[in-house]
């Protein structure tokens, strides 16, 4: 029997991403396993985790003398549980070249605005603020630049008159844990 890929999940909040992942491979739709999440802060995410008995480790970077260090201190752990996918789900800081070298073309994310409208932080309320008449997600690969690595799917969402920026985030949101379980299956070259 071929085994399941090992996922890596970074996030560093609510964590709802990962839940539908998650949810999503207990069900069957996802043919992988969640090797190891790790957060930066104590986050939800990690209190899920937890609950799920899932390797779950909390890394301050405050702990670490350098950014380079607290990287590096991930990498190590993502290694010691031969992961083979990072998947950042709401992981609010930029990787070192050192991290991204050491998992080449291994690192996915996803980031709500349809690539390459609306980088960095507040995209929903960026777009809000263009009067775009369509925003979306996108699942990408993560290279040097930010929210910049090749798309492997994005999906749309009608902007109404209305919206607001909670209202249009969580229009994206619902579309963002459809995509990024299609992706992953994508990714570990799964039909
Ligand atoms: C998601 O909307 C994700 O796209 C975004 O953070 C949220 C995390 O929610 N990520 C970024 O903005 C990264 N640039 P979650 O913790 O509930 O998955």
């Amino acid at each position: 029997m071929v085994s399941k890929i090992k996922l890596g999940v970074l996030g560093s909040g609510r964590g709802s991403n990962f839940l539908a992942i998650y949810n999503n491979i207990l069900a069957g739709r996802l043919d992988a396993e969640v090797a190891v999440v790790i957060s930066d802060k104590p986050s939800k995410m990690l209190e899920k985790a937890k609950e799920f008995g899932l390797e779950n480790v909390y890394l301050n970077p405050k702990d670490f003398p350098s950014k380079l260090d607290f990287d590096l201190e991930i990498v190590k752990v993502l290694k010691a549980h031969q992961v083979e996918l990072i998947v950042l789900a709401g992981y609010m800081r930029i990787l070192s070249e050192q991290f991204i070298n050491s998992f080449p073309n291994k690192i996915i994310n996803i980031h709500p605005s349809l690539l390459p409208a609306f980088k960095g932080l507040h995209p929903q309320r960026q777009a809000l603020e263009a009067g775009v008449k369509e925003a979306g997600c996108t699942v990408h690969f993560v290279t040097f630049e930010l929210d910049s690595g090749p798309i492997l799917l994005q999906e749309k969402v009608n902007v109404d008159e209305h919206d607001t920026e909670e209202s249009l985030s969580a229009k994206i949101l619902e579309k963002e844990h459809i995509i990024y379980t299609k992706a992953i299956r994508m990714v570990s070259g799964e039909k």
